[in-house]
């Protein structure tokens, strides 16, 4: 398949396409005429990639769900199944987390005091306070 037709079926710009394939997340060959050529399984990768990206998953852990897609062997369906229940999870962590922080947030809308004691989103959960009055581990 050529680069276009890898980027018409992808939905991926052709430039992301020869950036993933300089990162080593695909592979193409060479035809006759010094065109690259990819196989299906790449576009397969391209579209956990995309499914990945959209997901808001760093590359450098799309890499590591794709270990075993890079040596060349084609990614079955059991194998869909395991990186899918992996970002699902890693999904699930990071929505409380955000959720977490949008509540903190709720209480500096309009307020701007930047109050390293008052505001929960620079001291959240203000942990040193129960170690007790003042700054505790400065001797203060
Ligand atoms: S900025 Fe004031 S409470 Fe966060």
């Amino acid at each position: 398949m050529s680069v276009g037709a890898m980027s018409k079926r992808s939905g991926i710009s052709i430039s992301a396409i020869h950036f993933y394939e300089r990162e080593g997340l695909i592979r193409s060959t060479r035809n006759a005429a010094n065109h690259r050529r990819y196989s299906r399984a790449s576009l397969r990768i391209l579209a956990i990639i995309k499914a990945g990206q959209q997901a808001g998953i760093p590359l450098a852990e799309i890499r590591s769900a794709l270990k075993p897609a890079l040596s060349g062997r084609p990614l079955g369906r059991e194998e869909w199944v395991r990186i899918s229940e992996a970002w699902h999870d890693d999904l699930e962590r990071r929505i409380r987390m955000l959720e977490r922080v949008r509540d903190r947030l709720g209480g500096c809308i309009r307020c701007g005091c930047l109050s390293h004691e008052l505001c929960e989103m620079f001291n959240p959960e203000d942990r040193a306070a129960r170690q007790g009055p003042g700054a505790p581990g400065l001797g203060v």
